[in-house]
């Protein structure tokens, strides 16, 4: 069986990448053809919930400590989930992959660290494209507040200013490894998703 596409989708808190990749999955999905698998990092297994009590402030973890739990959970992700439906045949479009790693624990670690951390899932697979929704930090501010009330950790505009310049050095730093491509998240969720079946089609 043919395998499926592994497409990640990446930006800032309120960006608008988990409305996207909702919608994603909609118009992929094809009478006949194994479903998309629509999955998300953090993970939902036992070190992605560990790492969302930290995100929500009911842990406290040291930043170094943080990092490799992104890594660790990563790899589990890819090994227990990604790549079994891969080999489904289905096509799996994963919201936040490592490049996630880089621009938010960019400050916590070089990030040739960084991605010795995340070494392991990289060698067992690499995407097929990455998708960056890309949001000036003001508006995913003004989305983020006006969506709920509780803060996460990394929902501040000086950090989201600085993920958003690490994601960009990361791009940059790894353009002749991966197939990165930027779509302008002002745009409203039918012109995103069309941007991004343009690209799916090519
Ligand atoms: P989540 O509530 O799932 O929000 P989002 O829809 O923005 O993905 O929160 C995930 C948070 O975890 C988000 O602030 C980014 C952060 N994160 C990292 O800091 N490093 C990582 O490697 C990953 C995967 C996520």
């Amino acid at each position: 069986m043919k395998q499926g596409r592994f497409i990640v989708l990446e930006g800032l808190d309120g960006s608008g990448k988990s409305t996207a990749a909702e919608l994603l999955k909609q118009k992929l999905t094809q009478p006949g053809a194994p479903e998309p698998f629509l999955t998300r990092e953090p993970s939902d297994g036992p070190i992605g919930r560990l790492i969302r009590q930290a995100l929500t402030k009911e842990i406290t973890l040291d930043p170094k400590t943080f990092t490799l739990l992104f890594a660790a959970d990563r790899f589990e992700h890819v090994q227990n989930e990604i790549m079994p439906a891969l080999k489904e045949g289905r096509d799996v479009l994963c919201d936040r992959y490592y490049f996630s790693n880089l621009a938010y624990q960019g400050d916590v670690a070089p990030m040739d660290t960084i991605l010795g951390f995340n070494s392991l899932a990289r060698t067992a697979i690499t995407p097929d494209v990455v998708i960056f929704i890309d949001t000036p930090p003001e508006e995913c501010m003004r989305r983020i507040h006006s969506g709920r009330d509780a803060e996460e950790l990394f929902e501040r505009i000086d950090k989201l200013k600085s993920v958003q310049a690490l994601y960009k050095e990361a791009f940059d730093r790894l353009q002749d490894e991966e197939h990165v491509v930027c779509i302008d998240g002002t745009l409203t969720p039918e012109e995103i998703i069309s941007e991004m079946m343009q690209y799916l089609q090519k």
